[in-house]
């Protein structure tokens, strides 16, 4: 456990089924004269941008709309955006979308200034200030990006995805709307829900957990583990859908506090290089990554048997419990039909040492797993998923 820790959180967060209602008195609060909101086509394409957008109507403030994103950007398309967003101004950002979009608008509320922009705090996240206050509305379940202090966005140079993490990006206002993440497809929601289940078990498996993030980690895998599949499966599951929401929020107040490990490390190449979106990439290597693990996190897996298996099962020792909870998670990437090879995605076995190497730079994540990653270790764990 680590000696000193702490988290950072939002300074409110309104949760439930009318949960937008609450625009309007945060725009009041706020005392702002001139909102920006942030989405996608994507999600403009649903209608459920609608909501966010009649709540911002009924507070009678001038508002206009940023939705010129794709997902998963590069920095230059990101900087394109806030561009747009520094020529027009706000003094509140309202984004209401997955996490390319949070990530987006996280980015533009410290980003108000001709000094630097998204490529130079690639180098340097620790130099921006906040400049706009933020509420985040997020209608996938989940990135937990609505509550971390990191903002992801693609390095097409370095065939990598790169998390800029400044505490000054993380939300003033959150709002968790049940009705954002009710009609999500099937693919999206297995997608982004696998991604929230890594961030819990990552979270309570790394060299940064601590009381804090203990305690969200474990909530968060606990509501995944039970939820995850009726949430996907069944339109109608609103309780199943409702666990997901929060325990994507809970699973992003984990990585605030504590870190994610190998899986996400090694992912990052996969998302920047082969544009693999960011939870397939994730459920990819969930399983391979969790079993290199398993001999040094065997307790945590069995901490978190105790905890999440309520279907009866009887495992009685430490290790009948981690092994347990590593077939679960590839019984639950197995049901939701999300790929588990690279193949599907027309990655050539000669692409493996390009591979290894961008992983291996992603240092910020790897020193989080407990179990050290050689470049040997990631050879074989990207082999098994060639
Ligand atoms: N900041 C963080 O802490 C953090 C954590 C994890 C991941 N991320 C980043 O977040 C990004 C991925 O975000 P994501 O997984 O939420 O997906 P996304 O934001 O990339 O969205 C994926 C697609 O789903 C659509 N979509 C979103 N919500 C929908 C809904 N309710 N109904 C129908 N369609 C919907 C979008 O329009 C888009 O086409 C990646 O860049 C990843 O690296 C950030
Ligand atoms: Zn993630």
């Amino acid at each position: 456990m680590l000696a000193s820790y702490n988290l950072k959180m939002p300074h409110a967060v309104y949760g439930g089924v009318n949960a937008m209602d609450n625009i309007t008195a945060i725009i009041k609060a706020a005392g702002a004269k001139k909102v920006a909101m942030f989405t996608d086509p994507g999600i403009e394409k649903t209608g459920l941008f609608a909501l966010p957008e009649a709540a911002v109507k009924a507070s009678g403030v001038e508002y206009y709309v940023l939705d010129d994103l794709k997902p998963e950007p590069d920095y230059m398309a990101v900087q394109k955006l806030i561009d747009d967003f520094k020529a027009q101004g706000a003094d509140l950002i309202v984004a209401c979308g997955g996490g390319s979009v949070m990530d987006a608008a996280k980015l533009a509320s410290i980003l108000v200034t001709d000094e630097y922009g998204v490529k130079e705090l690639l180098d340097t996240p620790g130099r921006a200030k906040k400049c706009v206050p933020i509420v985040l509305i997020p209608t996938t379940a989940g990135t937990g990006a609505e509550v971390t202090p990191n903002a992801i966005v693609a390095v097409p140079e370095k065939q990598l995805k790169v998390g800029i993490v400044n505490e000054n990006m993380i939300a003033d206002y959150v709002i968790l709307d049940a009705r954002m993440i009710k009609n999500l497809p099937r693919k999206i929601a297995a997608a982004t829900g696998v991604d929230a289940l890594a961030h819990c078990i990552e979270c309570y498996t790394s060299n940064k957990a601590n009381p804090l993030s203990d305690t969200f980690a474990l909530h968060g895998l606990d509501l995944i583990i039970n939820n995850i599949i009726p949430a996907c499966d069944d339109p109608e599951a609103m309780d199943a859908k409702n666990a997901m929401q929060i325990a994507a929020f809970y699973g992003g107040l984990a990585i605030t506090a504590s870190g994610t490990t190998g899986v996400h490390a090694l992912s990052y190449p996969l998302g920047g290089k082969y544009h693999i979106a960011h939870g397939v990439s994730n459920a990819i290597l969930l399983v391979p990554v969790m079993k290199f693990n398993e001999p040094v996190c065997r307790e945590r897996f069995a901490q978190c048997y105790d905890r999440c298996a309520h279907d009866g099962s009887a495992c009685k020792t430490v290790e009948e419990k981690s092994a347990w909870i590593i077939s679960k998670l590839g019984e639950i990437v197995k049901h939701l039909e999300i790929p588990t090879s690279l193949k599907e995605f027309g990655v050539p076995e000669e692409d493996l040492e390009g591979l290894v190497q961008a992983g291996m730079q992603v240092t910020r994540l790897l020193v989080n797993n407990m179990r050290e990653i050689t470049p040997d270790d990631a050879r074989n764990i990207y082999k098994q998923v060639m």
